[in-house]
């Protein structure tokens, strides 16, 4: 068996996992926020309850109760959260080392872009992530950490340095997900250094019979605060790679911060509604940057459109642009099988794939880093072909 056939199976079995542990942590994650957002004075008259919650689901009732800083007593058993962060992180991690280092000269370096050598990219993306999570710390935990105000408008600047240092060392694609692997990084250490470090210690102080220093619950909920708004960029960051219209615009670090920047609005929106506000113009704000998107970044209609070349001249091209991968048996090395399942061989098989070749080669996209070195009279004549209904002569 060969390595890279394997490495296809590593690729879905990690996805898959990713997807599952992700799936997880992001639902306590949200079901924690809301309960805390809609918790309502307690009835009982217990001083150490600082809000519950009755609620109803899966055919029982829920009582629930948050203690401010801890009950009396440590009770006998404590569910923790923590594994679901993990595994996020770890499967994540051996995903991007699998296809953003081990393909760096196909995923991570664009020579328009910029020409480096894959393992000097590879070491950029390492430096990139550890130092991301250590400064994004070392701000939380200085002066500027106590305002939330501040800490929002640096976040915010600190994505956009990240987006347009990252969309000028790598190719569109590889940017986007060193940026949600930055992001997603800050998000688990924000858990694994910061918020379960706190409840441990908030733990021991009980366990000898102390009272538990309430900073680590403020520092732990800040830090789950800030997880919360970053959950919707990085979402869009995960799945951006299907879509490379977001990041091979010549704007793409401008794009991968604006929907950023929506998506935790409309977190916000969330996060308001359930503190029994509803500030509707926060969503309408994130539509209309999207808005502003689609329309910035439609192609020119008729871009490139040179009269339709003969289907002999598209076949020649093809062959030596793209069928090195799209083959049903590539030649491209660390190709198993045709990327996708497109395979463009035959006649009626570049037919097929007609509409899926203008996305693909109007964005560059296609081929990857462009390693084919396909020409911009070429790109023309395909755009052209496909535009004139990809005639069969
Ligand atoms: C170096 C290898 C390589 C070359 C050369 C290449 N491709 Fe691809 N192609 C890929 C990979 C890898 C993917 C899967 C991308 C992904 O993971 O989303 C892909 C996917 C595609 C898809 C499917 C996109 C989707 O998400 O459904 C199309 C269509 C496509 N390529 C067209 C082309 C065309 C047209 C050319 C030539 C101009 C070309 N490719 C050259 C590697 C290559």
């Amino acid at each position: 068996m060969d390595a890279a056939y394997l490495s296809d199976w590593a690729n879905l079995l990690l996805r898959w996992l990713h997807l599952i542990t992700g799936v997880a942590w992001i639902g306590t994650s949200f079901y924690f926020i809301g309960l805390d957002n809609q918790l309502d004075p307690p009835k009982d008259g217990n001083p150490r309850v600082a809000g519950e919650q009755w609620s109803v689901h899966g055919g029982g009732f829920y009582h629930k109760q948050k203690y401010l800083v801890a009950p009396e007593r440590l009770p006998e058993k404590l569910h923790w959260f923590k594994w679901e962060a993990y595994w996020t992180w770890i499967s994540g991690f051996c995903l991007f080392v699998l296809i953003y280092w081990g393909q760096a000269s196909t995923y991570l370096v664009d020579p328009a872009v910029l020409d480096m050598a894959p393992w000097v990219a590879v070491l950029a993306s390492a430096a990139l992530l550890a130092g991301g999570w250590v400064a994004y710390d070392l701000v939380c935990r200085s002066p500027l950490g106590e305002n939330e105000a501040t800490l929002g408008a640096i976040g915010a600047a600190a994505l956009a340095a990240v987006a347009f240092v990252s969309c000028h060392l790598f190719g569109g694609r590889g940017a986007f997900l060193q940026v949600g692997a930055m992001t997603g990084t800050i998000m688990v250490a924000n858990v694994a250094m910061v918020i379960i470090p706190g409840q441990r210690k908030m733990v021991e102080a009980m366990r000898r019979d102390e009272a538990p220093d309430p900073k680590y619950g403020r520092w732990g909920k800040q830090r789950s605060v800030h997880n919360t708004y970053l959950t919707l960029p990085v979402l869009f960051i995960m799945i951006s790679p299907h879509y490379p219209m977001t990041w091979q615009s010549r704007w793409n670090w401008v794009v991968l911060l604006a929907i950023g920047l929506s998506g935790a609005l409309v977190r916000q929106f969330f996060v308001l509604r359930q503190k029994g506000r509803n500030a509707v113009w926060l969503p309408a704000g994130a539509a209309a940057v999207v808005a502003l998107l689609v329309w910035s970044g439609a192609p020119e209609r008729g871009a490139g459109a040179a009269d339709a070349p003969a289907f002999a001249e598209v076949q020649t091209i093809v062959a030596s642009r793209c069928v090195s991968c799209h083959a049903a048996r590539p030649t491209m090395e660390g190709f198993a099988a045709p990327p996708k399942g497109v395979v463009m061989e035959t006649p009626q098989q570049i037919r097929r794939w007609a509409a899926a070749m203008r996305q693909q080669v109007q964005t560059e996209a296609m081929p990857p880093g462009n390693l084919t070195e396909i020409t911009e009279e070429e790109r023309g004549k395909l755009l052209a072909w496909v535009a004139a209904g990809a005639p069969a002569q």
